[in-house]
């Protein structure tokens, strides 16, 4: 902290007219900057920096627009969290903000259509939610680095978009009516999840860069670009939606192999349902899927094709009205292979070979739809699946038994990673 003061101390002297640095408030310095009615935020106005945390709580005499004129950086948070009384302020403006090294969280200030931050650049993890007439909120697409999280939650947005941003871990948009369009186009990498729920129908998702994820789910979107996409660990959902297609040219491994360390809650590897506009899909490049492979209620969806497909760990399950079902590398199926076909006449007898030579480890159950087992998730059954799986692939024809203990070893570091966080 000293050293902390000490530097902006000496930016302070470097950088402005003395009559400015002479007239900085005390306050700027405090380790917790409380604004708690219109006489502290006067004051406050005048920091250029603030050397601990701002902190903005409900006061019944603020201006319609809050500004900070000068403030450039905040080596804590810029928080506004308010559980009692909604703020009424409807514009809050930082122009020349460019640094906050912890948090910016923004919530309930519900006339809030404004946020002013144009060359906030550098942040550890944004959250806005409880917003629902913010319209505009520049800084969303200003951000060129950011930590942790990028979380907009109940705006009224109609685009979040920003070509900056390289890596963020928790990329969760939730609960904008308004939003039409979410374009992050540098983003390469998402170590915890990328997250679309109960947004306004039809979101276009454009995600260029993208080349690995944890968890990447998506509802009530109407397209989906990721043509860099080659590694999903956790899981790849996409539900609820009107995409028309779906294409993953590069996407090679999806889901997490069966982890010790944490508790597997349900068995989502890949799944794609209630998505009655989707006509075709294509994972050309699709070898593994760990836990379950899901494609159910996609009543426009008839052929179902993975052509590199080895393995699935956990079960499949396809429920729809289909003409085609291929499976050309499947090798193996760690659980049962169900499928239902809501019309007669399909053939399931090209499907019964998988079940007669071996590929298929539990039940087989088609044209009927059979329901799924769900997994366990306590600690000591996740381990005794990974030592039974590897135990049974081993001594079959083309698995390489090595890659998927090094698979094992990797998921458990990465979930070490998670609990951490
Ligand atoms: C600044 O810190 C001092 C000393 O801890 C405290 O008395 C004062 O209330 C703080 N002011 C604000 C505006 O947070
Ligand atoms: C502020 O928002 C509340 C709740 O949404 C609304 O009733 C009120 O009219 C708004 N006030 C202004 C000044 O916009
Ligand atoms: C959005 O925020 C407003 C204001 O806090 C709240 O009344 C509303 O219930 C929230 N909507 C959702 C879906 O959470
Ligand atoms: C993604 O980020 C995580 C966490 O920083 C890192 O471990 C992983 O190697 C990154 N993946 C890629 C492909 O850059
Ligand atoms: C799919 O979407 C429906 C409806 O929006 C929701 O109730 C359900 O929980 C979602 N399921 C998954 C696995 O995301
Ligand atoms: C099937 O998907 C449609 C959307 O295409 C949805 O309206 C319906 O509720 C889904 N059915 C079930 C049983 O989830
Ligand atoms: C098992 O049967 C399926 C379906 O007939 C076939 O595609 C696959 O090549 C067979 N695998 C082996 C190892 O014989
Ligand atoms: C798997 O094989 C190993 C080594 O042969 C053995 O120690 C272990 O008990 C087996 N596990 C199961 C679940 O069968």
């Amino acid at each position: 902290m000293l050293s902390n003061i000490l530097f902006l101390t000496a930016v302070g002297l470097s950088s402005f007219r003395p009559a400015q640095s002479q007239s900085t408030p005390s306050i700027c310095d405090n380790s917790t900057l409380l604004i708690d009615s219109r006489r502290v935020l006067i004051t406050a106005q005048e920091c250029t920096t603030v050397a601990g945390n701002i902190v903005i709580q409900y006061a019944s005499d603020y201006p319609a627009i809050i500004e900070f004129p000068n403030l450039e950086s905040v080596d804590g948070s810029f928080l506004s969290i308010n559980f009692d009384e909604d703020i009424r302020v409807t514009r809050l403006s930082a122009p020349k903000l460019t640094t906050v090294a912890a948090d910016v969280y923004i919530s309930r200030w519900v006339n809030l259509t404004t946020i002013n931050m144009p060359v906030l650049t550098t942040i550890n993890r944004v959250r806005l939610n409880h917003l629902p007439a913010l319209t505009s909120a520049n800084f969303l697409s200003a951000l060129e680095t950011i930590e942790n999280n990028y979380e907009v939650t109940n705006t009224s947005l109609k685009e979040i978009k920003n070509d900056k941003l390289l890596y963020a871990a928790f990329v969760e948009i939730f609960d904008n009516k308004e939003l039409e369009k979410f374009e992050l186009t540098a983003l390469a990498n998402a170590s915890y999840n990328i997250a679309l729920r109960r947004n306004k129908p039809g979101v276009e998702v454009s995600l260029p860069a993208l080349e690995e994820v944890f968890y990447f789910e998506f509802q009530r979107i109407s397209s989906l670009e990721i043509p860099e996409l080659g590694r999903v660990i956790g899981h790849f959902v996409v539900n609820d939606s009107t995409v028309e297609s779906l294409e993953a040219p590069k996407l090679q491994n999806v889901g997490l192999w069966y982890d010790p360390s944490i508790s597997i809650t349900n068995n989502r590897g890949l799944l794609i349902q209630n998505s009655g506009s989707l006509k075709s899909f294509s994972f050309p490049a699709l070898e593994a899927v760990q836990l379950d492979l899901v494609i159910r209620n996609n009543s426009e969806l008839h052929d179902i094709s993975f052509p590199m497909l080895k393995r699935v760990t956990g079960n499949v399950g396809l429920e729809g009205t289909f003409e085609s079902v291929r499976f050309p590398e499947l090798d193996r199926v760690g659980g049962i292979f169900s499928l239902g076909n809501d019309e007669a006449g399909f053939n399931c007898a090209d499907l019964q070979g998988f079940n007669t030579n071996g590929t298929i480890r539990g039940s087989f159950s088609c044209p009927d739809y059979q329901e799924l087992p769900t997994r366990s998730s306590s600690q000591g059954e996740s381990k005794k699946e990974i030592e039974d799986w590897l135990n049974w692939t081993s001594p079959g024809t083309g698995f390489e038994s090595s890659r998927s203990i090094s698979a094992v070893v990797f998921a458990i570091g990465i979930s070490g990673v998670l609990l951490v966080l």
